[in-house]
């Protein structure tokens, strides 16, 4: 792996930043339907023993299998962060599964047997990694089930726009996309599908449609957020631990307050691929 998307991953290392970044994310998300849920929801899957989950992080996606497949099963988590193994294994125990977890990053994929797997899991990782999808239909079984979650395109507009015009102000205008918008647009609702059924013969899709809303007092967690995201949103040439990353900063603070609050569309979209070819 190489280019932007490689220095974007960086930003998970921190294991348990990110748990606590997802856990800002789930308290303002305004539909509390549980996406994992949405995905599963339908699918047999009381014969799956065989399972990966690819970009696992600290298992969200694999947790949600808990009571749907085979009581044997077995569940490989795969990371590019050995930093996420204590919390993947956490994970698969409060879901009662059998677990194991490879932190040689997605290339590991590469390795594996042709037709082995009965279900494999990935949720907001694979424009990470959208050139393993030929890899991800080689070693499904025939008659196994590949489910996917990603973001909707535009992600978050609102916060891109309120982000740019923070920027403008600071006098740095960026008319090229930020490089979170060239990330999920390597794989999003929009060319998704059509990527997807060059390697699998069904491919269906839902939406998941979701705000964020961030109220006049809860201008800590949008900044951390942000500071968390900041190398999503502020290009590489610009040294995030400089004066204007601390504007950037103290700019969305004193929006939101002066905004009385902020609404962030965040759209998502589950792909499920059976007849991998
Ligand atoms: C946004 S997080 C999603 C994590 C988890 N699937 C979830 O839904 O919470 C993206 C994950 O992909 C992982 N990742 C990024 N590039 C990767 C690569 N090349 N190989 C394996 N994992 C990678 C990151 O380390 C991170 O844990």
């Amino acid at each position: 792996m190489a280019g932007e998307e490689f220095t974007l991953a960086k930003v998970f290392r921190d294991a348990k930043k990110h748990r606590e970044i997802a856990g800002i994310i789930t308290r303002y998300l305004q539909n509390r339907d549980d996406i994992r849920d949405m995905a599963l929801d339908g699918l047999d899957l009381s014969g799956s023993k065989s399972i990966l989950d690819l970009g696992c992080g600290f298992g969200f996606f694999t947790e949600a299998l808990k009571g749907r497949v085979h009581a044997g099963a077995k569940i490989t988590g795969i990371d590019r962060y050995p930093e996420y193994e204590w919390f993947y294994f956490q994970s698969c125990e409060r879901a009662g599964l059998n677990a194991d977890f490879r932190s040689n990053g997605i290339d590991h994929v590469r390795e594996l047997d042709d037709n082995a797997y009965d279900l494999i899991l990935c949720s907001y990782a694979l424009y990470f990694f959208p050139e393993v999808i030929k890899d991800i239909a080689r070693i499904l079984k025939k008659d196994g089930v590949f489910v996917a979650i990603t973001h909707a395109s535009p992600h978050m507009p609102e916060f891109t726009s309120y982000v740019r015009s923070i920027l403008k102000k600071n006098g740095l205008i960026i008319t090229i996309d930020l490089p979170y918008e060239t990330l999920i647009n390597r794989f999003s609702d929009i060319n998704g599908a059509e990527m997807l059924q060059a390697n699998f013969n069904g491919v269906m899709s839902k939406d998941y449609k979701a705000k964020l809303s961030f109220g006049v007092d809860d201008h800590k967690d949008l900044v951390e957020y942000f500071n968390f995201k900041h190398s999503f949103f502020i290009p590489e040439i610009i040294d995030p631990d400089d004066e204007l990353h601390h504007k950037v900063s103290s700019g969305i603070k004193e929006g939101l307050i002066k905004s009385k609050g902020l609404e962030i569309t965040k759209n998502d979209v589950i792909f499920v691929c059976t007849g991998p070819h």
